[in-house]
């Protein structure tokens, strides 16, 4: 009997994961004669597991699924062998038995097997952490000596990426790298080369690591059970002995082999189990929250002094075992020899090092001086959407309550303002309606404006693992072929600025053909009527001429958004950074409230945020019409409790935003303001205009990190200390608060922003006296009715909340299942006119430019710019051209050219790709794509349209190499999609006998200390 006909997976890889709606049957097992609640369907390995331990190397979590290549988890079902992580509990199933003799045999015979494949150091291993289960199952099987030889592969250690290394003959072929990389990333780059006469780990099917198709997520080292897959920082780092050179490394190693014959391992992992202990004094571990984009990935930090030895995602709602390159390898900037430690003051032509007291003295007192001569609206704030939302919660409150002024933003004021003045306008709340979860759980996905792979990489990560295993279909709209729009089911390309048109056709099609969901615009919905009547002019042809979409390809995408039984719409920069950003995003609502597509799980309006905490910056008032939890200024009622908490009056009327105040520094009417965590000559649009703003202030005071464009104009710089230097909070983009922990003592004389606002503060008069952040959440929580049931208490470790968060703590990861956010709970569709996008091409600006992030790196690279691997990889800027253009103008890949538009000029190599389309271009935000932005805005939250810019570009002479590095994922890498390990293959070598079964079984455990 072959194991291949016997033990066929129970479960196949589409099944992993998948959501079923109804509630499965609850069956009755008993496991050692233990009694066992079960439910049908389930992973016997999952209900054992609640009972007690048993071996599983290769199972990792529901989310990976079975993978089967281990064998260590056999027991006795029914009298017969299976694998509990392949099997599922089923109606007939009764008796497990995981103490028989018969398994106990079987499982140790499986880990023999893996030990073939794996040699045992674990007193100089890096790995030896506790954490290895390798190790951790050698114990646990009290295993003396091994059956089969280790046997070291015919290959190298693979060094060629920055970031990792793979040791082949470590490697125990357990497969879940593959599984992680095929059906979790679903980046689709590791296989098993099963067929090989020595298998191993293959990327692109057989090429090095570095150049592949590999985009160093690190899911495949964050589940690799032992040291094959290993974190470059870890290397020679983690243990006492580690660090010695390669030569007496492996002479130790020997000695530890030929010990093993004479002594067993007993002795040896004594040993090795002292020395992880003793690592436990050096090696810390500190759960964080990234730092970078929306998507809200924690993990623990493991540091040792302020090394970071590596990142660990496991236990994180958002993200469970995922990462980015960014979140799993972008840590390098906080320690970088760049970052700011001491205040500097402006002195002739440049800075010199002050104390804190004499900055802070310098701040107050010319704050102070310029309130009293020009009032208090002459001073601004902008608050970061990097820093935490205490920090930001500071920084509103010192503009309202120390300077006197509604004159405060954040800068989702470039990229989300407009999301969420569509959502206010339709549903009531300006957040994702739902989860991460409901993105992956929706029958169809449709995606606008949104390079999701590289902006927000593992909610991509879910989208692209439901639609490759699940069936969910997908549809993506977007000026450049990316990855989403490679994979999608339909695939296309309106003509900039113009969603607006095909979305509300959509809409207008629904209900002409009888799609719209009546029974739910009646019982939910208001303005019906007067919507409907708006769209008259939105017939499919306008859409199609208006887009120049293919009319049948709308009608396309018209039948599936009508059938799908839940949709989901992401939507990002590509639709917000336009004049009709706003409109546009209430478009997106409007179609999904015309469709019934609210209310239910799967269903929804995901404005996917840019910053870490860009979501959060919003929720605490940063802006300039609404307090935390967006109460607005104006309302008499709402300013006077904050009034009464805070002690002071405040000014009834709103504030000025970024844009306003940038114009209003050109006018002379600001004269001062106050910038944390926001490299404004960077980011927003017009770099040259805003430059020029700043230079017209009177003071200037920035709090960064690092010394970036924006410090050049200021006049005090206060040097502040990142997330891992700080305890706080980050709200997500699926409204989750998370608590982050300090994991390094701050630099130098760097400091929490929180402390800084709050000791300038105090100079300026204010009685504040905060301890610890929790105590401004505490401040947060009773001012805002969103956060009304946050603490640090209920925040604690993994825990997170999803606002609005009740008094009692209970919070809302799906938002109105109850009714709409507005008084009559009823939702409201809102009529929309089409209006051209400005700045078109003409004959001399004849190329429309489109700009957006890389994965890689965060906007404009202030932090990756700084992490030696990243730089390594993309070290160069580059604007996308496609082959017709090219072509048509005898251009390589590496040619030096220049871009100019109405406003200014930027000088970069070009990089021929059919990602972007005949006279368009790509130009990625490190380089500094806003001298060539302009000041046309979205009327309804003056978001500057930063993808409405027209462009000349000129050959220059210089010619160098192709601007992608070798090793750069995007380089030459050939992904092989396969649905996971494809353990069948291995069940075919002659090699594989199923354990338990063959004449094989020869070694025992040894009996445990006092056992039978
Ligand atoms: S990976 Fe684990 S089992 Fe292997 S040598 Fe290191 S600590 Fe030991
Ligand atoms: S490299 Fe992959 S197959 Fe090898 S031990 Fe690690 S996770 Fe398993
Ligand atoms: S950058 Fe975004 S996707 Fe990447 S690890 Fe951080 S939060 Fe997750
Ligand atoms: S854990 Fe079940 S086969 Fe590996």
């Amino acid at each position: 009997m072959s194991a291949t006909e016997t033990y066929t997976p129970l479960i196949t890889n589409s099944q992993v994961g998948s959501s079923s709606q109804a509630g499965p049957s609850k069956i009755a097992i008993t496991v050692d004669g233990n009694a066992v609640a079960a439910s049908e369907g389930e992973l016997l390995i999952e209900a054992i597991l609640r009972e007690k331990e048993i071996p599983h190397i290769c199972y990792h979590s529901p989310l990976m699924g079975p993978i089967q290549t281990c064998d260590t988890c056999l027991v006795e079902v029914g009298g017969k062998l299976v694998r509990a992580c392949g099997t599922t509990v089923s109606a007939g199933m009764r008796e497990v038995a995981t103490e028989s003799k018969r398994a106990q045999d079987a499982r140790a015979e499986a880990f023999d097997v893996i030990l073939g494949n794996h040699l045992l150091y674990c007193t100089v291993c890096d790995n030896n952490n506790e954490n290895c289960r390798v190790h951790n199952t050698t114990l646990e099987l009290n295993v003396t000596h091994q059956n089969h030889p280790f046997t070291p592969k015919p290959y190298e250690v693979d060094m060629s990426n920055p970031f990792y290394r793979y040791d082949p003959s470590q490697c125990i072929l357990c497969g879940q790298c593959v599984q992680a990389c095929q059906t979790v990333e679903v980046n689709e780059t590791l296989s098993i080369g099963w067929e090989l006469d020595h298998p191993r780990v293959l990327w692109d099917g057989g090429m090095q690591i570095g150049g592949s198709s590999c985009v160093s997520c690190g899911h495949c080292i964050t589940v690799c059970p032992c040291n094959a897959l290993m974190e470059r920082s870890m290397l020679g780092e983690a243990g006492f002995m580690t660090a010695i050179p390669p030569d007496s490394l492996n002479k130790m190693i020997e000695v530890v082999k030929d010990l093993e014959p004479e002594m067993g391992y007993g002795a040896v992992m004594q040993l090795s189990q002292t020395e992880a202990k003793m690592r436990e004094e050096r090696i810390e571990r500190t759960k964080t929250v990234c730092t970078y984009c929306g998507v809200g990935c924690s993990y623990d930090v493991w540091t040792r002094d302020r090394h970071i030895l590596k990142i660990v995602p496991l236990h994180g709602e958002s993200n469970q075992i995922s990462t980015c390159v960014k979140g799993k390898f972008g840590w390098d900037f906080v320690n970088s020899k760049d970052r700011l430690q001491r205040p500097l003051i402006r002195h002739e032509n440049g800075f010199r090092e002050a104390s804190w007291e004499e900055a802070l003295d310098l701040v107050a007192q010319r704050l102070g001086a310029i309130k009293q001569e020009h009032g208090p609206d002459s001073i601004a704030v902008i608050a970061s959407s990097k820093a935490s939302n205490e920090d930001g919660y500071l920084m509103q409150k010192f503009a309202r309550a120390v300077i006197g002024t509604n004159n405060v933003d954040n800068c989702s004021r470039y990229c989300q303002a407009p999301a969420t003045t569509g959502l206010f306008r339709t549903v009531g709340l300006g957040g994702d309606s739902g989860s991460i979860e409901d993105m992956g759980m929706a029958k169809l996905v449709l995606i606008v404006g949104s390079n999701t792979a590289e902006s927000h990489p593992v909610i991509a990560t879910r989208v692209k693992r439901a639609h490759k295993l699940h069936g969910q279909r997908l549809i993506v709209a977007d000026v450049r072929e990316h990855e989403m729009a490679e994979r999608a089911d339909i695939f296309f390309r309106p003509r900039p600025g113009t969603d607006l048109a095909w979305l509300s056709a959509l809409s207008r099609y629904m209900f002409d053909n009888g799609f719209a969901k009546l029974d739910f615009l009646q019982k939910w919905v208001n303005s019906v009527d007067d919507y409907r009547k708006s769209l008259d002019p939105f017939t499919m042809e306008y859409a199609a001429n208006i887009c120049e979409v293919p009319l049948a390809t709308l009608h396309r995408v018209a039948e599936e958004v009508a059938h799908a039984e839940t949709m989901c719409i992401l939507w990002a920069m590509g639709v917000t950074q336009h004049t009709a950003g706003s409109d546009t995003s209430t478009a997106i609502s409007n179609l999904l409230l015309v469709t019934g597509n609210y209310m239910r799980p799967g269903t929804g309006a995901y404005p996917l945020r840019g910053h870490n905490n860009v979501q959060g910056a919003g929720d605490i008032g940063a802006a300039p019409n609404t307090f935390p939890g967006y109460q607005s200024v104006t309302d008499d009622q709402l300013r006077a409790k904050f009034e009464k908490v805070w002690g002071v009056k405040l000014p009834n009327y709103r504030g000025l935003d970024n844009h306003e105040m940038v114009d209003a520094s050109l006018e002379g009417k600001l004269r001062a303001m106050y910038l944390a965590g926001e490299d404004m000559v960077y980011a927003d649009s017009n770099a040259n205009v805003v430059a020029a703003a700043f230079e017209k202030l009177e003071f200037f005071v920035v709090q960064d990190i690092f010394f970036t464009e924006s410090c050049r104009y200021a006049d005090v710089i206060l040097p502040a200390s990142p997330a891992l230097e700080k305890d706080g909070t980050f709200t997500s983009t699926e409204r989750r608060i998370q608590r982050f922990y300090q994991a390094l003592p701050e630099l130098g004389d760097s400091r929490a922003d929180w402390k800084i606002t709050q000791a300038l503060a105090q100079k300026m008069g204010a009685s504040w006296n905060y301890q610890h952040p929790s105590e401004i959440m505490a401040e947060l929580a009773s001012l805002s009715p969103l956060y009304a049931g946050c603490s640090y208490d209920r925040l604690e470790g993994y825990n997170t909340l999803q606002w609005p968060v009740a008094p009692d703590g209970k919070d809302q990861p799906l938002l109105y299942t109850e009714g709409f956010e507005f008084p009559d709970k009823k939702a409201r569709l809102y009529p929309l006119a089409f209006r051209e996008p400005t700045d078109p091409p003409d004959a001399e600006f004849d190329l429309f430019l489109n700009n957006g992030r890389q994965l890689e790196h965060f906007h404009e690279g202030n932090m990756t710019n700084r992490v030696p691997g990243i730089k390594l990889e993309t070290p160069e800027c580059y604007v996308e051209i496609s082959p017709e253009l090219a072509h048509e103008r005898t251009i390589a890949s590496g040619q030096w050219v220049r871009l100019t538009s109405r406003y200014g000029t930027v000088k970069t190599k070009a990089l021929v790709t059919d990602r972007v389309e005949a006279k368009q271009l790509y130009l990625p935000l490190t380089a500094h794509v806003n001298l060539l932005t302009g000041s046309n805005v979205d009327p309804a939250t003056h978001t500057p349209a930063f993808k409405e810019t027209s462009v000349k570009m000129e050959i220059l002479p210089e010619r160098g190499e192709d601007p992608l590095h070798p090793l750069n994922f995007r380089y030459s890498g050939k992904p092989t999609p396969q649905m996971g390990v494809e353990v069948e293959r291995k069940w075919k070598r002659a090699d594989y006998h199923f354990p338990g079964e063959s004449a094989l079984v020869q070694i025992q455990p040894a009996a445990p200390a006092g056992g039978k």
